[in-house]
């Protein structure tokens, strides 16, 4: 089965390069200098003043440069990020790292890039310099290929660090030898123009009044983009004059030229005052989206009285011809952007409105009702889509975390709002981030309630599902003595059904397979799948195979694919194809061992699922064992020796799974050779998650026949 959906970031070497939408106008001379800078230095910080072209200087390079990378260029934005506690979280996550692993992050982060060949780019670092500062350190030390291109209002302060200051574009008088026409903003100003009124065209009438107005915005960009958009109701000599007005006002009566910085917030400024007041109003409350958002979560988050959700509709649409919004047009439909310098302009005035609480909470509830809903759809027929909303909605997600964390009153919130993630935590790879706020937000939360259990329950599958089983148990027993105090009979199921997982982890298949049978035996009425039934009936069948009791194991199994093919999910279903991939080897079946653990790997695949992955990868390997193909079961232990290492513990530290790993690897290296073994290992290791997975379903044809 192949399903349909774009792979998500991470995973491969070539990088996650935002597209740029929209054309790239002059900056020859400073990318030549970024280049060679970059060549010589392994650390590149691009300054400048907001708008002045810093963030998107610097993808041009990416773009330009990517080829030189053989691990590819990465793209982290910090932009919207607030808590300089979650800047190694947030590059790891535009890595696309393997999130479920228990140890410190930064830790993992430069084991992850290690000897990759790399260029990390971390764009808008100022509000974070701090933070960016020790991690970039770190990394670079830790990581002999990687090179780091940062961009910040500020340099990193390493005394290593090249600063490369981004000045405006050229404005016209720069050089008095220059053609007008060829000049940079006049080019800029052009190209902006001809977007929005498309048949405008430079010529000796106009040229004039454009290199003055270009010389008014001193070059910026932003400044140029916002002015240019206006051509659709003024003409070239009306914004100038409105403009001219607007900065001798602000400058004074001596008519001196503005700061460059004023002169942005000049532009912006007077942008703003040409916008209707719905429309202002509007960009004031878009503004505590972070990053991008759909239309959807904009009418329910900015509506009122005042504002109707209808109208909000139009009026995105009118802040888009305004240049204020940008739309990302990706699979999953539309998106909306506000440009950074204007979302915090946006910020500043929803402040002085006084609506800043009121829009936080509205953004939190509409994350709050988001996240119950993924929850309750999750086990059905849209989990892929619920998926894909998840990880789009992540930088959302974080940012309504942060805000009921921080704010007094908020904090059970802040427990609901995780707690109703953790298919999010557990399933889409987002363990890491998930157990760091979960154990940040227990602690802001200490008296036992009903929704301290859920939180305890979720960190429990997390820690398990990280191969974390002391700290999954030292959870669930606390879920299920609290959930006794506050009578809570679904934590204290839940709580004995994760005590039971630990258990399984830690080799305990006694107390495992009683804890695992009381969870199934109070879920049987198949009302919610997981983590109650579903998981449990995995886990329990695993147990059952390590004490050889395959029959039980494959027809509980079974039924287990048969719940999850009526109700639609798939996630549950690749990981009972797995354990079923085990039962079937574990009686001599090798062959359907293979179509089980393939199924299964197939799906993990479009989950982004790499624990599953190294899991369902660990059986591929003593199938081919089984099958006699060893230089494809070298091969693969090769790969997962090097995956495992950025995932966490190396088999989830879980004993009855590395048991099999070592008598895997001593069967190979018995029938092979030692020498024979060392190479395909040595080969195998070059490999990443996508391409040792390709080998496994038999998609990498020449390697096969090899063996
Ligand atoms: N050389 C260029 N050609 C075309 N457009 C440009 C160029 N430089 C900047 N822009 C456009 O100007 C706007 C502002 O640029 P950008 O976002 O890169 O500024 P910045 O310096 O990163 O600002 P901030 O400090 O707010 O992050 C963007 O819409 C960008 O696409
Ligand atoms: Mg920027």
């Amino acid at each position: 089965m192949r399903l349909l959906m774009a792979t998500p970031t991470g995973w491969r070497r070539e990088g996650n390069l935002p597209a740029e939408l929209t054309s790239f106008v002059g900056r020859t001379r400073l990318l030549a200098t970024l280049k060679r800078h970059l060549s010589e230095t392994r650390l590149v910080t691009v300054t400048g003043i907001g708008g002045v072209g810093k963030s998107r200087t610097v993808l041009r390079l990416a773009h330009q440069v990517r080829a030189q990378y053989p691990d590819g260029v990465w793209f982290a934005d910090l932009g919207r990020l607030q808590d300089a506690g979650m800047v190694n979280q947030t590059i790891a996550s535009a890595l696309g790292i393997a999130d479920q692993s228990s140890r410190a992050e930064s830790e993992s982060l430069a084991e992850w890039v290690g000897e990759r060949d790399m260029l990390l780019i971390i764009d808008t670092c100022e509000h974070l310099v701090t933070g960016c500062a020790g991690l970039v350190h770190e990394l670079l030390e830790a990581a002999p290929n990687l090179k780091v291109l940062a961009t910040s209002r500020q340099s990193l302060h390493l005394p290593y660090e090249h600063v490369i200051p981004v000045p405006p574009l050229q404005v016209p008088g720069d050089d008095p030898a220059e053609n007008l026409f060829t000049n940079e903003s006049v080019q800029l100003f052009a190209a902006r123009a001809r977007a929005s009124v498309p048949d405008f065209t430079l010529d000796e009438d106009n040229i004039g009044t454009v290199a003055d107005l270009c010389r008014r915005l001193d070059g910026i960009p932003l400044a140029i983009e916002l002015a240019a958009v206006r051509l659709r109701a003024l003409s070239v000599e009306q914004i100038l004059g409105l403009l001219a007005d607007r900065f001798s006002l602000l400058a004074g009566a001596s008519r001196t030229a503005l700061p460059r910085h004023q002169t942005l917030r000049a532009a912006i400024g007077w942008s703003h005052e040409l916008c209707e007041p719905a429309e202002r109003l509007l960009w004031a409350r878009l503004s505590v989206f972070a990053g991008d958002f759909e239309l959807d979560a904009a009418r329910f988050v900015c509506s009122d009285g005042r504002l109707s959700a209808e109208r909000i509709t139009n009026l995105i649409g009118e802040l888009v011809e305004k240049s204020i919004l940008l739309i990302k047009n990706n699979d999953a439909g539309l998106r909306y952007k506000l440009i950074d310098t204007l979302a915090e302009y946006g910020e500043e005035w929803l402040d002085k409105l006084g609506q800043t609480e009121q829009m936080r909470q509205r953004h939190l509830d509409y994350y709050l009702s988001l996240a119950r809903r993924g929850e309750d759809a999750w086990s059905g027929p849209r989990q892929i889509y619920w998926f894909v909303r998840m990880r789009q909605e992540h930088d959302n997600v974080r940012i309504a975390l942060e805000y009921a964390l921080r704010t007094p009153g908020k904090q059970p919130l802040a427990l609901t709002l995780l707690s109703s993630l953790w298919f999010m935590w557990v399933c889409c790879g987002f363990a890491r981030e998930g157990r760091l706020y979960l154990e940040r937000a227990l602690e802001a939360n200490p008296h036992p309630s009903k929704e301290r259990c859920k939180a305890l329950w979720v960190l429990a599958y997390i820690r398990n599902s990280q191969g974390d089983s002391v700290g999954g148990q030292t959870a669930a027993e606390k879920c299920s003595s609290e959930a006794v105090q506050v009578g809570d009979s679904r934590a204290v199921i839940l709580g004995s059904k994760m005590q039971g997982t630990a258990a399984m982890l830690q080799g305990d298949m006694q107390k495992a397979s009683a804890l695992l049978g009381v969870a199934i035996e109070f879920n049987t009425d198949n009302k919610e799948l997981n983590p109650g039934l579903l998981p449990a009936i995995v886990e329990l069948s695993i147990v059952l195979t390590a004490q050889g009791e395959f029959y039980e194991a494959e027809s509980l199994l079974q039924d287990c694919l048969q719940v999850c093919r009526e109700r639609g999910e798939l996630w549950l279903s690749s990981h009972a194809q797995w354990a079923l991939a085990g039962t079937r080897l574990a009686t001599n079946r090798p062959e359907e061992a293979l179509q089980s653990v393939r199924e299964g790997l197939r799906i993990k695949l479009h989950f982004h699922d790499t624990l599953g992955t190294l899991l369902a990868l660990e059986s591929s390997a003593r199938i081919f064992v089984a099958l006699d193909r060893l230089p494809l079961a070298a091969l693969l232990l090769g790969a997962l020796q090097q995956n495992w290492k950025s995932a966490g513990l190396p088999q989830l530290g879980a004993p009855f799974l590395s048991d099999d790993h070592n008598a895997c690897v001593r069967e190979c290296v018995r029938r092979m050779g030692e020498l024979a073994y060392k190479s395909a290992f040595e080969e195998g290791a070059r490999f990443d998650l996508e391409e040792a997975s390709a080998l496994a379903l038999g998609e990498l044809d020449a390697l096969e026949d090899g063996s």
